[in-house]
């Protein structure tokens, strides 16, 4: 399974914070917005990913991010031209999944929550896997509809009278066929080929899987400077209580053995003396057992 972040977007809703450099490189408490996405496809065993973003944010990722080989991951960098919708992320990377099965994950979704619910270890997946989340606010999202004995019966992108109240948050698992279907949509009245239609296109074939993802499970948005600012609070708030950080690409690759102990503590010293570094000096002599 390989790995795509969808990093681009104009970011309209936090301008002028997004009128420098693209919002998934703000901020969220105590590291870049990207870090949680990225961490979320690496917490799921993905080790290639591909990140997309505008050509005037690509640098800032790559500066950020670099190969991934310090984690021990390969991250490779596809621009998108304009904002064209998520859908085109899938062609966009086309020749580079060379026919592999793909999560793809928005630059600016925060998950946080048990592991096991994420978790898809499956190179033999066959059609789409999309999650439902139980929001207050649907009619903002894709909005799943459901017949009485929880099969999914329509996805309707923002609609005006929301069918339930479970959304379809930006995390995505597609079979190698996503990318082939994605150049089959037409772009929407907004002009984008959206998620939504590409969705359509497995659940009309009957091979899209719905995974409620449990109340446990934190999913966030932070398109909006409120929202940006609850979900720094939300990870002030546990990583405060617990001690432990939130995705945390170094913590992460160390403990999913994506790069030895020896490479752990390497990596530390190439970091500047700040709590970031003291924070993962530690975390080689505490014991957690998830
Ligand atoms: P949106 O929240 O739909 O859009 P945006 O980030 O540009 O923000 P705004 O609505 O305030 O203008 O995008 C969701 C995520 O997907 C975000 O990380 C940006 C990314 N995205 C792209 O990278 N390319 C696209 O073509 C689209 C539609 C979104």
């Amino acid at each position: 399974m390989k790995g795509i972040i969808l990093s681009g977007g104009k970011g309209t809703r936090l301008y002028p914070i997004t009128k420098v450099f693209s919002k998934q490189l703000h901020i969220i408490y105590d590291k870049p917005m990207i870090y949680y996405p990225l961490s979320t496809l690496m917490l799921m065993g993905i080790k290639e990913i591909c990140l997309i973003s505008t050509p005037g944010d690509l640098p800032f990722f790559e500066k950020l991010l670099g190969d991934g080989s310090q984690w021990g991951l390969r991250i490779v960098y596809r621009e998108q031209a304009e904002p064209k919708g998520i859908a085109e992320a899938l062609i966009i990377s086309e020749e580079w999944l060379a026919g592999s099965p793909a999560a793809l994950i928005l630059g600016d979704n925060f998950f946080f929550g048990p592991r096991s619910e994420f978790v898809i270890v499956n190179d033999t997946l066959s059609g789409a896997l999309i999650y439902g989340y139980y929001v207050n606010n649907p009619g903002q999202y894709g909005v799943l509809e459901f017949d009485g004995t929880g099969n999914v019966l329509s996805i309707e992108e923002k609609p005006e009278i929301p069918k339930s109240n479970y959304v379809v948050p930006g995390l995505y698992v597609y079979d190698n066929r996503a990318s082939g279907y994605a150049r089959q949509l037409q772009p929407s009245s907004r002009g984008e080929l959206e998620i939504t239609d590409l969705n359509r296109r497995y659940l009309e074939e009957g091979t899209l899987k719905v995974k409620i993802l449990g109340r446990g499970v934190a999913w966030l948005d932070t398109g909006h400077p409120s929202l940006l600012q609850e979900a720094s609070q939300f990870v002030s708030v546990i990583e405060n209580r617990q001690g432990l950080k939130i995705s945390c690409p170094e913590e992460i690759a160390y403990r999913m053995e994506f790069i030895s102990e020896k490479q752990f503590k390497e990596l530390i010293t190439c970091l500047p003396e700040c709590e970031y570094r003291s924070y993962l000096e530690s975390v080689v002599q505490r014991v957690t057992f998830t």
